[in-house]
């Protein structure tokens, strides 16, 4: 068939050019909101008197049964027409004839194609947002279950203090809130219509911007014709959303691996989400986790992609704006897989209390709570950090635990220690001893809980 532009060409395209250069083997993704654009443009044409009522009728009414023919997978696209747009335009030619051929009128494949994947991406910006929200709901309920459960809290992966579990859990919420929030300023920019921009200097065809706006419930018109055909920071910065997500999810997962080795063995993992080894039948391997660990790495891939098919780009519309659509379309069906499995799989996880009891009594998770007693008792606090320093040195060059020393022994230490320490040195009641803002002891962890419940109720 010969191609939409062949006006100027004696000669056919090679087939390899053909093979190479088409689009319409990945940018068929974008099939549902090509028609939608085009719907909304012929209605703008008809309303400025550029299409005939009856061609706009026609056009309607084509383009209406080519989205069911596709939505049930019965269109068949051929590489000869490149890409999404010029398939749908002459699969509607095949159908109505003649009033397709004024479809075209007044648009470009330039602003078209924009216009698509904006659609496309503010649509996935908010399925994201909710696959989000139902991960936080996950961490909430897991959280709500635990409430009670002390662990060790880390730093330089040490055993550092006594947290809530439930605290570990709600630092993740903060980060996917943090991500809904980002994902929410960057639809904001996303929802601007680029159509009507033309190739990329407009249209001496009096159209009408405003009207498929309406249409297409976009905010506001790309104001500058050049830069919306040629701006791709809306798929940027929407990458840069999913590579931020699929590094915090990856973050979980380690955090997870972790509490389920043999060696932490704070956490198992339901039969339903862990797969055996094909010769160690003892094995329990996380692979959801590391899958979702291994991920993070096209996420990130697919915005150094796009950023680096940018950098460079004279103005206006290069044939390399093709090459925005695998990264984000591959980066959005990773991270949105990975977050309904997510979803899915934390509250099957389930701790042992036991294990949380025994790891939390060695390692002198007490130490910096002895300290902060010495400071009420007047000590300054490097010097109480110093005598809190030494009692652990005792303690564990006798293989005791702190509250095994004695009280004469500790007097010894610093004179202003009294019996009341002992209180201070159980490293499962230190938690509900902690009274700053956002602390991770039960009284403001349950006020977090209660707060983030009643933000994520819809
Ligand atoms: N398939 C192209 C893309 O995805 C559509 C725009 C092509 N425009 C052109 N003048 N060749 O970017």
């Amino acid at each position: 068939m010969p191609k939409m532009w062949k006006g100027r060409f004696k000669g056919s395209t090679h087939p390899l050019l053909e093979a190479f250069g088409q689009s319409v083997s990945f940018d068929r993704e974008l099939g549902r909101q090509d028609v939608a654009g085009s719907i909304a443009h012929a209605r703008m044409l008809a309303a400025v008197g550029l299409l005939g009522a009856g061609e706009c009728r026609a056009i309607l009414k084509g383009l209406a049964a080519i989205s069911r023919d596709m939505e049930r997978g019965k269109l068949v696209f051929d590489p000869a027409n490149e890409d999404i747009h010029m398939s749908v335009e002459a699969e509607l030619t095949a159908r109505i004839g003649e009033p397709a051929k004024k479809l075209h009128t007044g648009r470009s494949r330039n602003d078209q194609t924009v216009t698509d994947l904006r659609l496309w991406a503010r649509e996935r910006q908010d399925a994201i947002r909710e696959r989000l929200r139902r991960v936080m709901l996950s961490l909430l309920a897991v959280a709500e279950r635990e409430k009670r459960l002390i662990i060790p809290g880390y730093t330089h992966l040490q055993r550092a203090q006594p947290v809530l579990l439930a605290q570990h859990l709600l630092a993740y919420v903060e980060m996917f809130a943090r991500d809904r929030e980002r994902l929410d300023d960057c639809r904001r920019r996303t929802n601007r219509l680029p159509l009507g921009a033309g190739a990329l200097a407009g249209t001496t065809l009096p159209i009408d911007r405003e009207m498929v706006r309406r249409e297409l419930g976009f905010d506001a018109l790309c104001e500058n014709s050049m830069d919306a055909v040629s701006d791709r920071d809306f798929a940027v910065e929407t990458l840069a959303c999913l590579a931020l997500i699929a590094v915090h999810v990856s973050r979980l997962a380690e955090d997870v691996i972790l509490w389920t080795t043999s060696e932490w063995g704070l956490a198992k993992l339901d039969d339903a989400w862990s797969t055996g080894s094909s010769i160690m039948p003892q094995k329990r391997n996380p692979d959801l986790l590391e899958l979702a660990r291994g991920k993070t790495g096209r996420v990130i891939g697919a915005l150094v992609a796009l950023l680096t098919v940018l950098k460079g780009l004279p103005l206006t519309y290069n044939r390399d704006l093709q090459e925005d659509k695998e990264p984000i379309f591959d980066a959005v069906r990773t991270v949105d897989s990975t977050l309904e499995c997510l979803a899915a799989f934390l509250p099957t996880l389930r701790f042992n209390p036991e294990r949380a009891a025994r790891l939390l009594d060695e390692g002198f998770l007490d130490a910096t709570a002895l300290a902060e007693y010495l400071v009420e008792k007047g000590l300054p606090f490097r010097a109480a950090h110093e005598v809190s320093g030494k009692l652990v040195r005792l303690a564990e060059d006798s293989g005791r635990k702190l509250r095994e020393i004695g009280l004469r022994e500790m007097v010894a230490a610093c004179r202003l220690i009294k019996d009341d320490v002992f209180a201070r040195l159980e490293p499962s009641g230190t938690p509900s001893n902690y009274v700053s803002a956002g602390n991770a002891g039960p009284a403001s962890v349950n006020r977090a809980l209660a707060s983030w419940k009643k933000k994520l109720a819809k």
